[in-house]
């Protein structure tokens, strides 16, 4: 079990549970959480809850305590005003009051929504976590951010939330298709990349079996990124002192990606893309050096993520779009960087940096990528 200490908002410390079974034994972590809960909504999305609900369910049962299922259709869509309010309504409907406990089951559109409604609803209830993606278990479900999307952009509108605990049961991922897999896996390679070589490197020695779902394997990848990103939030719950940007590596070049391709490519595939870019710009500065930029680039290739996929992109378009990103100071935009695999980049207490653009068209076009 991995505890997240969070002191910047209200002292609180929250368990993340990661296991095999966790669904089906509701009576080991639920009361521990909060011992005086009136009733439960399990929040899901149509896929999660053909494959989940009834499982989750059914434990419940046994604790025999109200319980409501409310769904939406599943995929980015659905993670907006709209969906919050079909869900508020409906809890307003049944009474839902403040001792009232949200179980988000799903990946990161559910985490994400469930979590700004609990936030929200009569100024704040409890919730947990139960990712059922890897990406959600690596990386969304951790943290306590909570938003939905406009039609401006992107988690536009939210708050920093945490939940009561994260219920990571590993079983989940025997449905998921390879391709979300790989999705949530290169969010963990880039936690990786940031933080812990050791890891990366036990990734590559893995892989295969990571994408045979092997139980072992993927317990310790989704531990370890979680041990990770848990100890960068407690230090930094709301990105005051910039050491949570550490989680955008990739993201600048990601996010842009993502935006042009109008959201066809998946974050963790554009992530990839940018992972790609933004180690060729920490070379290209001096900061990587070239055997560790081919180790990266070598391990996402066997992903399916390779440079060449950028060539459809105007680099224009890409410049432009960075600037939009959240991150972005005065119209510059900023950019995490490598020293090796496994060391971040950190100039006067700065964990991102601006760059050239010439540096950005020199990574993006550059002929060994
Ligand atoms: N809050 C944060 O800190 C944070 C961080 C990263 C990403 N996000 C958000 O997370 C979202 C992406 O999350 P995601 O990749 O999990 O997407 P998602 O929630 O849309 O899930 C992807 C697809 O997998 C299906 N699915 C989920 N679990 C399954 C399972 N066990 N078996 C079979 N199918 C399953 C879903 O129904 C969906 O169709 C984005 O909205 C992103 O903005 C939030
Ligand atoms: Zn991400």
């Amino acid at each position: 079990m991995i505890n997240v200490k969070i002191t910047e908002s209200k002292a609180t410390v929250y368990p993340i549970l990661i296991q095999s079974g966790l669904l089906n034994e509701p009576e080991k972590w639920l009361w521990k959480m909060k011992s005086d809960i009136s009733s439960i909504v399990i929040i899901t999305d149509n896929s999660v809850k053909k494959h989940y609900a009834h499982t989750l369910l059914r434990s419940l049962e046994k604790l025999k305590i109200k319980t409501l299922l409310l769904s939406f259709p599943a995929g980015e869509k659905s993670k907006n005003q709209k969906t919050k309010q079909y869900l508020e309504e409906k809890m307003l409907r049944h009474a839902c009051d403040r001792n009232t406990m949200i179980l988000a089951l799903g990946g990161g559109v559910v985490g994400d929504i469930a979590g700004f409604t609990a936030a929200t609803y009569m100024r704040g209830i409890s919730y947990i976590q139960i990712p059922t993606t890897l990406l959600a278990m690596v990386d969304s479900s951790v943290g306590g951010k909570t938003a939905i999307d406009t039609q401006y952009g992107k988690n536009l509108i939210g708050a920093f939330w945490q939940p009561q605990a994260v219920i990571a049961d590993i079983q989940c991922l025997n449905t998921l298709s390879r391709k979300q897999l790989i999705n949530g896996l290169i969010e963990a390679i880039k936690i990786f990349i940031t933080n812990d070589a050791e890891s990366f490197y036990y990734t590559q020695r893995n892989l295969q079996k990571i994408l045979n779902k092997d139980e072992n394997v993927l317990k310790k990848i989704i531990n370890r990124a979680v041990e990770i990103k848990a100890s960068i939030v407690e230090k930094d719950e709301k990105e005051k002192s910039g050491e949570r940007m550490i989680c955008n590596f990739g993201h600048t070049i990601g996010h842009a990606i993502e935006m042009l391709s109008d959201y066809k490519i998946l974050h963790g595939f554009a992530v990839g893309l940018g992972i790609l870019v933004e180690a060729k710009i920490s070379q290209l500065r001096g900061l990587l050096d070239e055997e560790q930029y081919n180790q990266i680039q070598s391990l996402l290739s066997e992903l399916g993520v390779t440079m060449d996929q950028l060539k459809k992109f105007d680099i224009n378009q890409i410049l432009k779009a960075t600037i939009l990103d959240k991150k972005s100071k005065s119209g510059k935009a900023q950019y995490v960087l490598v020293e090796g695999i496994g060391r971040v980049h950190v100039k006067q207490n700065k964990f991102a940096h601006p760059v050239t653009d010439r540096i950005v068209r020199q990574a993006v076009q550059s002929e060994k990528c």
